[in-house]
């Protein structure tokens, strides 16, 4: 006999069952799943927007724009009716968001959609959330509860970690996520590097470190989108993903709040690490929304590698 419905069913879990089965507390569950359920709209509005593009690529500038606009317009929309959330800080606002009656207990932080400038070209692109109490303005080891990110390619997969590790689900043709991946865990190493940035601009040491890693036959992987690279060595169990301080740029290219703290968050989770460089990046006191900082993030042997090629060279 063939796999019927029920043999298939017995062995789905779906996102509210696994945060169930897993302890999560109900309220953070709830907003977890509701900013989940987000990515469905966002989702199709990513979708509205290429059919838009077709024959038309004059107008992508405009049509980014209103993408990234819109995924923060639905969040914030979302999450003003979950009401768990007190305050909402994104990329796409230029202060924090009050939200609801002002009894959340949840501070959510969002890049509504990382990597947009890459819907042209359809190569993948994400939406970056993380969850805190009490405030965002401290080290994110301090308020942190849970991150997540989701990720808009061929199929639409979800990470979500609540600090019981780090888990994967794909979106399935009846719209449940469905549990594809329990307990992510980075290897030691890897053999893949993703760097950003032009290497004219590279320090001393992290050229070193990067002719370490070529000597040793990394292979690059780097699509430009933060989301689906860091995926890549989260999926593939190891590697690093490194946008560096820069020569004329120390504090590097990416968000602390937006991007690096929910991806740290979530790669310690999965037994990885996450640095500037020298300092645990959710040890880092996050000063201003739009600070930004270096990032070297995967398995822990890189990473230990490149503080060791940055301190020698300093
Ligand atoms: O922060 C936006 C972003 O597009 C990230 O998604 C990505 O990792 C990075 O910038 C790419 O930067 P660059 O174009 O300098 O390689």
């Amino acid at each position: 006999m063939g796999e019927g419905i029920s043999d298939y069913t017995k062995f789905v879990v779906d996102l509210r069952r696994h945060m169930w089965m897993a302890g999560v507390e109900m309220e953070l569950r709830r907003l977890i799943w509701q900013i989940a359920v987000t990515g469905k709209y966002i989702s199709a509005k990513i979708h509205e927007s290429n059919r838009k593009l077709a024959g038309l690529r004059n107008v992508y500038g405009e049509e980014q724009l209103a993408l990234d606009r819109s995924a923060d317009e639905i969040l914030k929309n979302q999450l003003h009716h979950s009401g768990f959330v007190r305050q909402y800080a994104s990329e796409e606002q230029e202060a924090i968001v009050e939200i609801g009656q002002g009894n959340g207990k949840y501070y959510v932080t969002a890049d509504p959609l990382d990597g947009s400038s890459l819907v042209d070209t359809n190569l993948s692109i994400g939406t970056i959330i993380g969850i805190h109490r009490e405030t965002f303005l401290t080290e994110g080891e301090r308020s942190m509860v849970a991150a997540l990110y989701i990720t808009y390619g061929p199929l639409i997969t979800m990470v979500y970690s609540a600090g019981k590790g780090a888990h994967e689900f794909v979106l399935n043709r009846e719209g449940e996520y469905v549990l594809s991946q329990e307990n992510i865990r980075l290897n030691e190493q890897g053999s893949i590097y993703s760097l950003g940035g032009l290497r004219k601009d590279w320090t001393d040491g992290h050229r070193q470190f990067v002719e370490f890693l070529e000597g040793r036959g990394y292979k690059l992987r780097y699509s430009g989108g933060f989301v689906p690279d860091i995926n890549q060595v989260l999926i593939k169990k190891g590697g690093i993903f490194t946008y560096p301080a820069l020569k004329k740029n120390p504090h590097g290219k990416l968000r602390l709040l937006f991007e690096l703290q929910p991806m740290a968050f979530i790669a310690t989770q999965a037994g990885g690490m996450a640095t500037d460089g020298h300092r645990d990046i959710l040890s880092i006191p996050v000063e201003e929304l739009d600070q930004c900082s270096p990032i070297y993030i995967g398995s822990s042997f890189e990473i230990r590698k490149a503080s060791e090629f940055l301190e020698q060279a300093s």
